[in-house]
């Protein structure tokens, strides 16, 4: 009987040290979508105070300067974000109006892909009269991805969502792997 010995091919072990490192950074997406409100309030000389006037700015507290505002009267209401795609929302600063801060108390910052009231997720709820004491908020999400901001009040007699400036904040993270051998 003939033994065949087949040499083995040489086996060539590569130790491969992978490294993740991680990128993150947070982009303010607040030109990349559109605002809308339930009602918009409008003043004794016709000046509207739209839901956009939330994303254009300035950052600061001043009425005059231009924030949104929903209508008198409203037993509850709300001022929504619409974003095209999916993203993560990690961050909602916001910036509040001076001159009656507590109207915000007690809002809901909902995460959304459809309406306030369906497919809709809680961020955070205003307690202990934060707006009142706060007028620069800065709100932290960790929901899953969603294309819709909202900011929900009610109080059953008369409330507003009354924003001077907003900052959403989507996170990028990114993956580079680097091989070490
Ligand atoms: C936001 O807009 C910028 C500039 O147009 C674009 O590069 C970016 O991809 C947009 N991000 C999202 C989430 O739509
Ligand atoms: C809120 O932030 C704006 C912009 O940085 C600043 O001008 C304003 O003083 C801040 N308001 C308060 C109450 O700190
Ligand atoms: C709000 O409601 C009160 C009581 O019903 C009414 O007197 C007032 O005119 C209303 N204001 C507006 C702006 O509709
Ligand atoms: C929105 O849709 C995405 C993708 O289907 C899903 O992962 C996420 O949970 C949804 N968010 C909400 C608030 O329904």
């Amino acid at each position: 009987m003939k033994m065949i010995v087949k040499l083995q091919p040489r086996v060539f072990l590569i130790i491969i040290q992978t490294f993740l490192v991680t990128v993150t950074a947070q982009i303010n997406l607040v030109l990349n979508g559109t605002a809308a409100q339930e009602t918009t309030y409008i003043d004794g000389a016709g000046i509207a105070y739209n839901a956009n006037l939330a994303i254009e700015g300035p950052a600061n507290n001043n009425w005059g300067d231009g924030c949104s505002s929903t209508a008198d009267n409203q037993s509850k209401t709300w001022w929504g974000f619409f974003l095209p795609k999916l993203v993560y929302i990690s961050r909602v600063n916001i910036y509040l109006r001076n001159d009656v801060p507590a109207r915000m108390n007690d809002f809901r910052l909902y995460l959304a892909n459809g309406s306030i009231y369906s497919q809709s997720e809680l961020c955070y709820r205003d307690r202990l009269k934060q707006s009142y004491y706060n007028l620069n908020q800065s709100i932290d999400c960790d929901n899953s991805p969603t294309k819709n901001v909202y900011f929900f009040n009610r109080n059953g007699m008369n409330t507003f969502i009354e924003l001077c400036y907003i900052e959403i904040y989507e996170l990028i993270l990114t993956f580079l792997s680097k091989n070490r051998f």
